[in-house]
């Protein structure tokens, strides 16, 4: 008797631990299973203190009821003349005038006419105020600003693409204006790289470290978001003081260039909105990915000091198969996150990409000739059409 009690005892003991350790180990997965639904559904892993109120973001800019269709405004950012015009110029010729709009940051005081672009659609679209731009520097997102806010005066202007003048468009207007107009988002690409260095230090307060971001210049804006950036004057004088590009290596300048090496070096365009977009607690309206395609060069070597540089595309790289492939693209993948953004606008699946750089006027040609933009018609090159 007492034998077999003491063997169930135990029986029953181990039952007990074991019927525990279950428990244990069902509450541990339990647990985790929320916390890891948690970290997903929360898109916002910042404490609110540090993000600008809603509030302050009060725009100068008038609000007003437009009827009509709505427009993309094409903001070119050029060093002088736009020398793919004529691609463009074919491109806006299968549009509807009422669909879209132009304007154009050059050098001060460059005009466009007859005499310096070959498409009538560019004629005096330049800004009257624009401004010196240097490569690289905080002058280059004040330009930004400056076709943002000269495009904002027009209320039909919905979407806000701007574009280098060395992009070209990967499809025609119509389906452009189609993919831009089906989502109410803006196109930002924005990731975490802290690796890189860019970010100072003495950002902070205003700036703290995890709202840093970056990502590519090209970007494609909705109104509300167009609005923030020409708004903003607390994240853009902390950029013009703490965001400086290094200078180039200078051997002229011999033990000096030690010294310059040394300096910390910032880019303010591949920065400037996509901290700004994290800061103002809108990451949540965005795609975290650019519409533009550029390919880099990884061979590039240290000393150039960016070490990537963009690839231009001379004629023979515009095949049509090449072209394919970029079209083709339908997700990103985001190492510094171990992210990857597959291509959507309004949760439908869609090509990542509707622009490209860098492209030659060789490339821009076989484009124009293949009918990427629209029929091709030997008649648009001659201008004036
Ligand atoms: C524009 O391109 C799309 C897709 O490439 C095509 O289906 C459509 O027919 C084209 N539209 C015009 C007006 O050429
Ligand atoms: C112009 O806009 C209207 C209204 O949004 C749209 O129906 C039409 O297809 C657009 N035209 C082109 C060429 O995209
Ligand atoms: C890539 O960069 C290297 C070094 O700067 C250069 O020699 C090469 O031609 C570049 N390749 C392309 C495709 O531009």
């Amino acid at each position: 008797m007492t034998k077999k009690a003491a063997a169930v005892a135990p029986v029953l003991v181990r039952h007990v631990i074991w019927l525990g350790w279950k428990l244990v180990v069902f509450l541990s997965f339990a647990l985790c299973f929320i916390a890891l639904l948690r970290l997903h559904f929360s898109p916002d892993i910042s404490s609110p203190t540090n993000s600008l109120s809603r509030t302050r973001w009060r725009s100068r800019i008038p609000r007003y009821n437009f009827d009509g269709p709505p427009k993309i405004a094409f903001l070119f950012l050029a060093r002088l003349n736009l020398p793919l015009d004529f691609l463009w110029g074919s491109f806006f010729e299968n549009a509807d005038a009422a669909n879209f709009s132009i304007y154009i940051h050059s050098a001060p005081g460059f005009v466009f006419d007859e005499t310096t672009s070959r498409s009538h659609f560019f004629y005096n679209r330049q800004l009257t105020d624009s401004i010196q731009v240097a490569w690289g520097e905080s002058t280059m997102i004040e330009a930004e600003r400056l076709l943002l806010a000269t495009a904002l005066q027009d209320p039909a202007n919905q979407r806000f693409v701007l574009l280098s003048d060395s992009c070209v468009p990967l499809y025609n207007f119509s389906y452009i204006y189609r993919y831009l107009m089906a989502s109410s988002r803006s196109f930002v690409d924005s990731f975490l790289d802290l690796k890189d260095g860019r970010y100072h230090p003495k950002m902070a307060p205003v700036i703290p470290r995890h709202k840093w971001r970056k990502g590519s210049q090209w970007i494609s804006l909705i109104r509300s978001h167009a609005e923030v950036v020409v708004d903003d004057e607390v994240v853009l004088p902390v950029f013009k003081k703490f965001c400086k590009r290094r200078p180039a290596v200078d051997t002229s300048k011999g033990k000096l260039n030690l010294k310059l090496q040394k300096q910390h070096n910032c880019i303010p365009d591949e920065h400037y909105v996509p901290t700004l977009i994290a800061m103002s607690e809108l990451e949540g309206d965005i795609e975290r990915r650019t519409l533009t395609y550029t390919l880099w060069n990884q061979s590039a070597t240290k000393m150039d000091n960016k070490a990537w540089h963009p690839v231009t595309f001379n004629y023979a790289d515009a095949s049509p198969k090449r072209l394919k492939e970029i079209k083709d693209i339908n997700h990103v993948h985001y190492e510094s996150e171990a992210r990857t953004e597959w291509c959507q606008t309004n949760s439908i699946f869609v090509p990542c990409f509707l622009f490209a750089r860098k492209f030659s006027r060789g490339a821009a040609m076989r484009l124009l000739s293949e009918g990427v933009v629209g029929p091709f018609d030997a008649s648009s090159l001659l201008g004036n059409s």
